[in-house]
């Protein structure tokens, strides 16, 4: 039988993300393509660059996208910024903090970690100290980690790395948009993220956001490459150690040389730029503040259901609520409840939480009143028939008391 034409079923994305895409952000995808130097896209380009600017609050002339997953935008980070042997520190405090570990081993640095449990953060204090300790170039660290759902406090860890000279790089994959996030304030020198999470778009592109500092390192290891260099090119002993995800190059790209690189994904450009576009319309204070909402009222929900939160909850992420699977329940087999009966996806989990908690994510497009309801009143018949003794309608009720504070 011949392949029949793309006919995706309709769900209801409540996992950690991807989540359901924002109509308007695929909309934007659609449009008709054009040339990577036509003088429309280089203005799309110079118009994404800008809008991300505002969604991470930065100044920094180096805020654009790399092309690929928000993996894409952490290697790009962490292989233009070290420099084989380099001392490296990574906090780790979830899946998430494992991988930049990874990517910068990879990298060849001399990689120092401290952990804490899934569910924790560290108190700032332990950070610093450890910076002391250890002296690295770059201190690598994840602001929420979407394995755990809790956030990293970040505001006091920028100053202590410029006081001791340390560049600052931090994953925002899962934070940026529904959580205060400020790139300048908090002396950040690289932010990476991606658009399937709070941002309400596909998967497929990562912006990120460069310091002066950052890009000083970058531009020292810049090579063009053969075949496009000229006279006055810059060519490095000690090129990054990657083509792809090299920013010197990238830069060039994007920069007013538009030297030629990667073929521009122009339709994930127009998803990207249709996402930022919609925040900043929203206002950034706005879309946390919704996230804030309509999180505060999944997990008020959950809790009027009778289950127990997951982590620190102090520190947990607006966007993303981990909650214990009742005992004697196959977590599975719930979700696959959720799904066929109800077309809505719950996420699982991993590593030491595997089997112990779901993850609900109430982020992007989705976060809004009635997607938060429809889940919970899903929930509460799939767990009855699961046999927890979930009491009627205490989801939802708890979810619309919580709406009512904020009437
Ligand atoms: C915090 C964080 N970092 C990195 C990633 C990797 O993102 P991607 O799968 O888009 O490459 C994710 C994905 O869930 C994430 O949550």
């Amino acid at each position: 039988m011949p392949a029949q034409p793309i006919h995706p079923p309709h769900r209801l994305l409540m996992g950690p993300g991807p989540i359901t895409a924002d109509p308007r952000v695929l909309r934007a995808m659609s449009a008709a393509l054009v040339g990577q130097y036509d003088p429309a896209m280089t203005a799309y380009m110079a118009e994404t660059q800008q809008l991300y600017r505002e969604v991470f609050r930065t100044g920094n002339d180096a805020t654009l996208l790399v092309d690929g997953t928000s993996r894409a935008g952490i290697e790009a980070a962490l292989v233009s910024l070290i420099t084989p042997g380099d001392r490296v520190l990574v906090p780790v405090f979830g899946r998430f903090g494992h991988l930049l570990r990874e990517i910068a081993e990879r990298c060849g640095a001399e990689v120092h970690v401290i952990e804490r449990e899934w569910g924790e953060v560290f108190p700032p204090d332990e950070v610093i100290a450890a910076l002391d300790r250890v002296r690295p170039k770059l201190l690598a660290l994840v602001h929420g980690d979407t394995s755990t759902t809790v956030a990293q406090p970040l505001a006091d860890i920028g100053a202590a790395c410029r006081e001791r000279d340390v560049l600052f790089y931090t994953d925002v994959t899962a934070s940026l948009g529904g959580n205060v996030f400020e790139a300048d304030a908090w002396g950040v020198d690289a932010a990476t993220a991606g658009l399937q999470k709070c941002l309400a778009g596909p998967s497929g592109s990562s912006p990120i956001t460069l310091s002066p500092r950052a890009v000083e390192v970058i531009r020292a290891r810049t090579s063009i490459e053969a075949g496009l260099r000229e006279a006055d090119s810059p060519v490095s002993a000690h090129p990054i150690r990657s083509n792809y995800f090299d920013l010197g190059q990238i830069l060039e790209y994007w920069g007013p040389k538009r030297l030629n690189h990667h073929t521009e994904a122009t339709s994930m450009l127009y998803a990207a730029r249709e996402c930022a576009r919609l925040l900043v319309e929203e206002g950034m204070d706005a879309a946390v503040a919704r996230h804030e909402l309509h999180g505060a009222a999944m997990a008020a929900g959950l809790e009027g259901l009778g289950l127990r939160l997951f982590g620190d909850q102090q520190h947990r992420m607006n966007n993303v609520i981990g909650v214990f699977i009742p005992a004697g329940v196959d977590g599975e087999a719930v979700r696959g409840g959720l799904l066929t009966d109800y077309a809505i996806e719950i996420g699982t989990s991993f590593g030491p939480l595997h089997g112990r908690i779901w993850r609900i994510g109430v982020m992007g497009y989705n976060a809004r009143r009635d997607a938060v309801l429809t889940t919970l009143a899903a929930l509460e018949q799939v767990l009855r028939q699961a046999g927890v003794p979930v009491p009627h309608g205490g989801g939802v009720a708890a979810a619309q008391a919580r709406y009512a504070v904020a009437a």
